[in-house]
């Protein structure tokens, strides 16, 4: 069992540097190295995430792996190889794709993200969960992160690992990111023990203020300081630092982003529509809700004047349903 673990931690060592090898010397590599290029990194950025290439073949990873005496099946329980059951044959899991290294906190590879170049489905193949991979725990780029974020008292969460690494290159170095997949408690109680603040900065489609969403209040009860920054025009990170520059993404989208109360009041405007007099009670009633849940009541008293001046309200009114609502919450 330990056995196995040790082997998987160097089999996933080897492959890292034989598919960053590829995408930078060799021409099997030629397609990833400008595919990147395209993309704008940079050869130190490629260098210092240890991108790399795993070529369109079948066995290229497995003749690999065998000659350095490593059994397949046991490469197939870490997500390195995969298996054909019709015809029993062992063969490479990821072809013809763009290799991202997947850390985990001690810096050491334990999974691998793979993304298409030729637009095949999936865009990106993950490793499955295996005994080193656990990716409801690790966080993208959380061992190179971690020092910068505890020096600058905040973190950025992505939502995939270009948002990271395009960010990292352009000098915010504090980012990270979860695995194609949902924050989990667990992950938000490790960002907590580091850093209070934490900036989300999820693609700006549906799917990403929806994941926003979930994020913002799974963090926030892990008792963080939440932001929640918007990137205009739909774009994701990746691409607004690329077309925009890192000053504007400063300025207007991490020192812009809105707090918890101001986020969430956003949100839920959007199912209402407020020229509705209906409509707009009930949307009144939501953010009434929400902020009797707040427990300082200077950010209280806040969110309550700018809802009774926006909806010309009477603040004592409101008022007494923020004391009725927390008198039932007890
Ligand atoms: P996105 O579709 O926003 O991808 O999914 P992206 O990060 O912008 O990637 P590029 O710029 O197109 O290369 C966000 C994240 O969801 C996961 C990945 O982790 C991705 O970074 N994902 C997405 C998958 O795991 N599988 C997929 O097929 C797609
Ligand atoms: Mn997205
Ligand atoms: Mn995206
Ligand atoms: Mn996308
Ligand atoms: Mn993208």
């Amino acid at each position: 069992q330990n056995q196995e673990i040790q082997n998987l931690y160097e089999a996933h060592e080897w492959l890292t540097k034989l598919y960053h090898h590829l995408l930078r010397h060799t021409k099997e590599g030629k397609d990833g190295y400008e595919y990147l290029q395209e993309r704008e990194l940079t050869q130190e950025t490629i260098d210092t995430f240890q991108l790399g290439y795993a070529p369109n073949s079948k066995d290229f990873t497995l003749k690999f792996l065998q000659n350095k005496g490593f059994h397949p099946q046991t490469m197939v329980r870490g997500g390195l190889l995969s298996y054909n059951e019709d015809n029993g044959e062992y063969g490479d899991r990821f072809r013809g794709r763009i290799i991202f290294p997947i850390r985990n906190h001690q810096g050491k590879t334990v999974g691998f993200a793979g993304r298409s170049v030729h637009g095949n489905d999936p865009k990106y193949l993950n490793s499955p969960e295996t005994e080193l991979f656990h990716k409801g725990k690790l966080l993208f780029n959380f061992d190179l992160a971690r020092s910068e974020i505890r020096k600058q008292g905040e973190v950025v969460l992505f939502e995939g690992q270009m948002d990271v690494i395009s960010a990292y290159q352009a000098g915010f170095k504090n980012g990270i990111a979860t695995l194609g997949t949902a924050i989990t408690d667990a992950q938000a109680k490790l960002i907590r023990r580091y850093v209070e603040k934490v900036i989300i900065c999820y693609d700006s489609d549906n799917a990403g203020i929806e994941a926003s969403y979930k994020a913002a209040n799974l963090l926030h009860n892990a008792g963080c300081d939440v932001r929640v920054a918007n990137i205009p025009d739909g774009k994701d990170p990746d691409e607004y630092i690329h077309t925009q520059g890192s000053e504007a993404f400063r300025n207007h989208v991490l020192d812009s982003s809105a707090t918890y109360m101001g986020f969430i009041i956003k949100y839920l405007r959007r199912g209402f529509n407020l020229q509705h007099e209906g409509d707009r009670i009930r949307y009144i009633e939501k953010v009434l809700d929400e902020i009797a849940k707040i427990d300082k009541p200077v950010e209280r008293d806040y969110y309550l004047r700018d809802l009774a001046s926006e909806h010309d309200l009477s603040l004592e009114v409101l008022e007494k349903e923020i004391t009725d609502r927390r008198k039932k919450q007890g």
